[in-house]
């Protein structure tokens, strides 16, 4: 009990530019429960209590999945993986919005070894509910597209983006279970046997290293599902660069290629890339989305704070501490950090130019300072939420799902708009 179970959120709250108002130290990382704002008002009298907040919550159990045993589909640990499951209704009952669960990668014996003890490692850590918001809520009025779909929160415990493979585990003793492809496997025979092989219309979507794993599998999803189903996909701050650090060391580059020798996840990627490149350049979603067949809508602050943190600015290329504040929060760099910041955009924008032609692909790109902005409800929808041509994620996402309209958004850049949530972080977000 009492785990976060997105320790890599770390602990944060929010800073709403226009409205002057402070939600003060949150996340309290709540049993099971994904984040819980406890609002602070400084400049407001105005009072939302967490309670309020919870009552519009739903509490979804952990269910483990047990034909995973069959396959040897494990968390690093040797546990069951899980998922969390609500069953839709009325006229969403044959629709699937699948989530992937984030929380980095790990790329060492050390960090997978430690992950082990961790929820996202083992189901064992696991809560046995987690609370269903964003892109996930039964509401309408928080999520008016997809609130009555079959909704599956997948857990994320491989360290690998759901793209491990066995061949690579060690023989010496080692205890270190690499099946996140297997994983993967399990989780659509599960899913499919609930009924998603009958589906109408699908979206699968997930957050930063579950964003990732969108990527990586979006075409696999697509191929389970019936030819006449309408299938999509959706990463959420899953979009990481292959940029230098403040040094103009490839810390990312390094850290990526880690991960794939460890775990094997050339296996997952592309063939039409690891044939031209090294596999681990082939993981970064640039080269992944230039191989996806099925509609995609990347969802990425261009200023995403994990980003910040171990791409631009990794501790390790900070001895100094320079960036020590304006790494948890946007608003305290100097107007030399916002230049680099800028820049940092500048590489996202240019990293998606070729993605912006995509005739069936979307984005919303927004200038906040934020990571994972589709599972919460604030920040979703609602009347709060940022904005980019007054419109917010869900409505984009819903325009580009359901060919309202065209859904190509990109924010000016910061500090233009005024509906940005960003974060203060009182803690770095962790590589792994
Ligand atoms: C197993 O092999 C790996 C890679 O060669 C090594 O790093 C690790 O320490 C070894 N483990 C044991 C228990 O010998
Ligand atoms: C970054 O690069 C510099 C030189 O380019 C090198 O001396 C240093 O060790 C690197 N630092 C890290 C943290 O990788
Ligand atoms: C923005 O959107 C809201 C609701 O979607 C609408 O009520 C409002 O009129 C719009 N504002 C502008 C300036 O278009």
């Amino acid at each position: 009990m009492a785990t976060n179970p997105e320790p890599w959120l770390g602990a944060l709250s929010w800073w709403r530019k226009g409205a002057k108002r402070y939600w003060g130290s949150a996340t309290v990382g709540f049993t099971i429960i994904v984040i819980i704002f406890i609002a602070d008002y400084r400049n407001s009298n105005t009072c939302s209590s967490t309670s309020d907040l919870q009552s519009t919550g739903d509490l979804v159990p952990l269910t483990l999945l047990q034909r995973a045993q069959a396959t040897g589909a494990f968390c690093l640990d040797g546990s069951l993986p899980g998922y969390h499951f609500r069953e839709g209704f009325g006229s969403g009952s044959a629709n699937w919005l699948l989530h992937l669960e984030g929380g980095g990668w790990c790329n060492s014996i050390k960090t997978c070894n430690a992950r082990k003890g961790t929820a996202l490692g083992s189901s064992k850590y696991m809560g046995r509910a987690v609370q269903f918001d964003g892109i996930l809520s039964r509401h309408p009025s928080q999520n008016p597209d997809f609130y009555n779909w079959n909704r599956v929160k997948i857990r994320y415990c491989d360290g690998a983006s759901f793209a491990g493979h066995p061949e690579s585990e060690f023989k010496n003793g080692t205890e270190l279970f690499f099946r996140g492809q297997l994983i993967w496997e399990a989780i659509m025979k599960e899913l499919l046997s609930l009924g998603m092989s009958k589906a109408k219309q699908a979206l699968l979507s997930g957050c930063s290293a579950g964003g990732l794993a969108t990527f990586i599998h979006c075409d696999d999803f697509r191929d389970h599902l019936p030819k006449d189903a309408t299938v999509k996909c959706l990463s959420d701050a899953g979009f990481f660069l292959d940029e230098p650090d403040i040094l103009g060391n490839r810390t990312m580059l390094a850290f990526y290629q880690d991960v794939v020798k460890l775990q094997g996840v050339a296996k997952s990627l592309h063939e039409n890339c690891v044939g031209i490149m090294e596999p681990f350049k082939c993981i970064f979603p640039q080269e992944i989305i230039k191989n996806v067949r099925t509609p995609f809508f990347i969802v990425n602050p261009a200023y995403d704070s994990w980003q910040i943190q171990n791409i631009l600015v990794p501790v390790a290329s900070d001895p100094q501490g320079y960036w020590s504040s304006c790494r948890l929060s946007i608003q305290k760099c100097d107007s030399t950090q916002i230049k680099r910041l800028q820049g940092f955009r500048d590489s996202m924008l240019e990293a998606l130019s070729m993605f912006q032609e995509n005739k069936e692909g979307g984005m919303f790109i927004n200038s906040c300072f934020a990571h994972c902005q589709t599972v919460m409800d604030e920040i979703w929808h609602s009347p709060n939420s940022p904005r980019i041509n007054n419109k917010s994620i869900a409505e984009s996402v819903g325009d580009w799902y359901f060919n309202r309209e065209v859904s190509k958004q990109i924010d000016c850049p910061y500090p233009c708009n005024p509906t940005c949530y960003n974060m203060e972080l009182n803690q770095q977000h962790l590589p792994y």
